[in-house]
């Protein structure tokens, strides 16, 4: 494959191997296009040896070696790498900002002539089941947005928007929350007499008959909620007590307080930025 784009990689810890994992999987990016940096060395040896990327001597050599730099560092770091490359000329290059909540004004703010986007991937991205959000900023010409749909789009379904709704797909698409209703179910069956291993598989089979309900019946929750709910029945007898337990307020609630914690690491750099 020739290499019609180059990636680089600051911070190689998780989600940069579930992207550089995606990547090379489905040939968007050739490992000879792919350079990572990261402090821990033995990291570096790993996803050279598994993956065959490049490995930079630092951050800047990471930049200097990329069309484009995806910040794959945590949130609190964004600030400390964006003044470690303040100097540093961006033009021809686009950021591409994975870590959560960092909002793109502090990468324009910090880096001379960069283009950025803001990406916030789900986990499922590595089986390539994810749900993507993607913020273009204004100035990300049309090379660039063709190349990022097509790196993000073998990873699952990408949601272009506003980065103010960024903050909100990045609550919405955690799985956590998923697993946790799920496992409340499992824990259930548990109660209810039957064994672990039985209670799990139930339940895997019972939520992907419902998902292929779903996706067979697309846009159609309510009416599948109803189909399944017979009047002075068992169903309905256990929406209601879903909710008597104001099921509906702590799921929202829940959401709520994912976007703002991440809505909040914004806010702080924003803040920081204003100084
Ligand atoms: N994990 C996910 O599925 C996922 C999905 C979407 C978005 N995100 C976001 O992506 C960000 C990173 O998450 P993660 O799960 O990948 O965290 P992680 O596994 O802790 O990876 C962060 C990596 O950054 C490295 N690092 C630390 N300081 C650095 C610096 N100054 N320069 C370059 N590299 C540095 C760390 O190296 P050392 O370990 O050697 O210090 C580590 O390998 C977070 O903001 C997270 O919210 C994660």
């Amino acid at each position: 494959m020739s290499v019609t784009k180059t990636v680089s990689f600051i911070g190689g810890g998780k989600i940069a191997e579930i992207l550089i994992s995606n990547m090379t999987a489905k040939a968007v990016v050739d490992p000879s296009g792919l350079t990572v940096s990261n402090p821990g060395k033995a990291r570096l040896d790993d996803l050279e040896k598994r993956f065959g990327i490049n490995k930079a001597s630092c951050n800047r050599d990471a930049v200097e070696k990329g069309d484009y730099v995806f910040v794959c560092v945590r949130s609190e770091v964004a600030s400390t790498v964006a003044e470690e490359l303040g100097d540093m000329d961006f033009s021809g290059k686009t950021v591409v900002s994975i870590s959560a909540g960092i909002p793109m004004k502090l990468y324009r703010d910090k880096l001379k002539n960069v283009s950025v986007v803001r990406v916030m991937p789900n986990p499922p991205s590595k089986i390539g089941y994810g749900a993507i959000a993607i913020s273009f900023g204004e100035e990300v010409g049309e090379k660039a947005r063709k190349d990022i749909m097509e790196i993000f789009s073998s990873m699952g379904k990408c949601f272009v928007l506003p980065e103010e709704k960024i903050n909100i797909l990045t609550s919405v698409t955690c799985p956590a929350p998923v697993f946790a209703f799920c496992s409340a179910i499992i824990q259930s069956s548990v109660l209810l007499g039957i064994d672990h291993a039985t209670s799990e598989d139930l339940v895997f089979h019972t939520i992907r008959g419902c998902l292929k309900e779903w996706e067979n019946n697309p846009g159609q929750m309510s009416k599948l909620l109803t189909e399944t709910s017979t009047p002075g029945g068992i169903s309905v007898q256990q929406l209601f007590s879903l909710d008597k337990g104001t099921f509906n307020g702590v799921v929202k609630q829940t959401y709520v307080d994912g976007w703002a914690k991440s809505k909040d690491f914004g806010d702080r750099i924003l803040k920081s930025l204003e100084k």
